[in-house]
């Protein structure tokens, strides 16, 4: 399905820690369908060493940079429009982490400093991403700027614990900046919010598997797949949905909509 829907565009993509990241496949679509991209991960995701073999396959540089460090941001967004010889058509923020859910607190006995430390590494850095790129003149007009979120923003998953308030968070600065850039360069700004996904920041989340398998019974066209998210983002930053903006866009097989699907009951 290469159809050239990213030609001659340049993009940033955060996140892809291994094969499994969401990222990883996007990174991947994003440069079958013709666009040149910077990788970027945290400086400790580096050491895990799979992001290379990434780099390698779509001979993409890697500039790492932590999402919480204003300097880290400067320096990859300087580095990459260097890089890729002119400003950004798209970036992807696929950043998630919460201290307390790692650390297996419960909801009712959470860490103040984790919490805010999980809120600035998985919600505050979109910001910091969007307001890096802003002051820098960073984006080309007509841009696009997405972010990755899930459903526990807007509906209660006891195990997501403060995840779901990061992600109301995120969803919040999508909306907000989103004006901001729509008024500075016409930029899109949008989170996709996506089915649960074998990943590693997903398999995080106490009885990930039995979840996964609830959601995938919920859902009429089951759960959406990495592959399937890639395509969407693909979408997203392609000319064909220029007009779409401030949105949270659900990428869930259906779940969202569905009040009881008789399958779960096993009927
Ligand atoms: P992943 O574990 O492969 O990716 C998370 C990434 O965040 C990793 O690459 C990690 O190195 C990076 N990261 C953590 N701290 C960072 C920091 N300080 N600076 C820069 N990068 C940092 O897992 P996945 O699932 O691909 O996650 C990507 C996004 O998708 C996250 O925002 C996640 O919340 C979201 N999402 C995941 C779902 C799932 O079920 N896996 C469902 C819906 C949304």
């Amino acid at each position: 399905m290469a159809n050239n829907l990213l030609q001659g565009k340049r993009g940033v993509i955060s996140g892809a820690l291994d094969e499994n990241s969401i990222a990883w496949k996007v990174a991947e679509r994003c440069v079958a369908q013709g666009a040149t991209i910077v990788l970027t991960n945290a400086p400790v995701a580096m050491r895990m060493g799979e992001i290379n073999n990434l780099a390698e396959k779509i001979n993409a540089q890697i500039i790492p940079a932590d999402a919480t460090d204003m300097a880290d941001l400067e320096n990859l967004f300087g580095k990459s429009v260097e890089i890729l010889g002119g400003p950004l058509d798209f970036v992807l923020h696929s950043i998630g982490m919460s201290l307390n859910v790692r650390k297996k607190k419960d909801y009712t006995d959470l860490n103040y400093e984790w919490m805010q430390k999980s809120f600035d590494i998985s919600a505050i850095s979109f910001h910091r991403m969007m307001q890096t790129l802003y002051k820098m003149d960073a984006m080309n007009d007509w841009g696009s700027i997405l972010g990755l979120t899930y459903i526990a923003a807007q509906r209660t998953f006891p195990d997501y614990s403060e995840m779901a308030e990061s992600k109301a968070l995120l969803e919040s600065f999508a909306r907000s900046f989103g004006y901001h850039w729509a008024l500075k360069k016409q930029v899109r700004v949008n989170t996709i919010s996506q089915s649960p996904t074998k990943t590693t920041a997903g398999s995080g989340v106490k009885g990930f598997g039995e979840f996964y398998d609830y959601a995938d019974k919920m859902s009429p066209l089951g759960n959406a797949s990495a592959d399937a998210c890639a395509d969407y983002c693909v979408a997203m930053f392609s000319d064909y949905t220029r007009m779409v903006t401030m949105q949270n866009l659900y990428h869930d097989g259906g779940f969202s909509s569905m009040g009881m699907n008789p399958a779960v009951l096993g009927l």
